[in-house]
């Protein structure tokens, strides 16, 4: 079995911004070894320890789909030492990762049922890769809905593929932004207005949702107000982090740790942990 401490080689084989701000930028990475690729099967909601010689480790949930076999895709916020270093990687760079780690969403359960997926600002991440993964397989499930929001138009992430969302006739697309510009006309309201004017059955339907908590704070009530039943929604957890494999406690509220039980959770196993997320 591989020293799960021990990173894989992989190089970036492409980088763009993705946000006016310049903060959020992608990196499309691929594997130095044929193995290594063939050997390194993940699920959407999975993450990876990525690190840069000389600069650290830092966890990134993974923003590509198992079904993209190009290359693994990562949205780095630009916060901190490892962060601001991965910025500045250029195309051939070459680095490490550890994964892929943690648990994923259940997609056993979404089948045949209708799904709700509610994002906010750059945690789009994984919720691009659960799309991007439902949308190959779309005749295994009923209504998809998207409520993507973002500060102001230029922070949304993926812009193109958005768009490409939106004009599918097999996909419900709200997009939406706190503040629109002279371009914008979509949707301007934050995401728990939207999801309560849009109002998602919740009939045979699970939500997942993922955002800033101050976002999922005023979001769930109104996803249970509409009738959603706590096991029936997800999210995935961000919590400081640095193993990944569920030894240096580092990440462990109440009886779980979220690395290794998580990061993905429903709300009904979160009401019984101490409020520490
Ligand atoms: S990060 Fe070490 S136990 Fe989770």
């Amino acid at each position: 079995m591989r020293n799960p401490y021990l990173p894989i080689p992989v190089k970036v084989k492409k980088t763009f911004i993705e946000s006016e701000d310049r903060m959020l930028k992608t990196l499309d990475l691929i594997f130095l070894n044929k193995e290594n690729k063939e050997n390194f099967k993940f699920m959407p909601g999975q993450f990876c320890e990525i690190s840069l010689w000389g600069k650290g480790e830092a966890p990134f949930g993974i923003a590509s789909s198992p079904l993209e076999k190009d290359y693994l895709r990562f949205t780095v916020n630009r916060v901190g030492i490892v962060t601001t270093a991965l910025h500045y990687l250029k195309e051939g760079d070459e680095l490490g990762i550890r994964g892929p780690l943690g648990n994923y969403y259940p997609i056993e359960f979404f089948k045949g049922k209708n799904i709700v997926i509610i994002g906010g600002g750059f945690a789009f991440t994984t919720l691009r890769a659960l799309t991007k993964y439902l949308l190959a397989y779309r005749e295994d499930f009923k209504d998809i809905t998207i409520i993507y929001g973002a500060r102001t138009p230029g922070m949304l992430l993926y812009k193109e593929e958005l768009k490409e969302w939106e004009r599918r006739e097999d996909l419900k697309v709200c997009i939406t932004v706190d503040k629109g510009d002279k371009g914008w006309q979509g949707l301007v309201g934050f995401v728990p207005t939207i999801v309560e004017r849009k109002a998602p059955s919740p009939e045979d339907a699970y939500a997942v949702i993922c955002g800033p908590p101050i976002m999922i704070k005023f979001t769930l009530p109104k996803l249970i107000a509409l009738g959603f039943p706590p096991e029936r929604i997800y999210t995935s957890l961000e919590m400081r982090m640095k193993c990944g494999i569920g030894k240096c406690g580092r990440c462990n509220i109440g009886r779980f740790y979220v690395c290794k039980d998580g990061p993905v959770f429903n709300y009904a196993q979160l009401e019984k942990l101490p409020k520490e997320y």
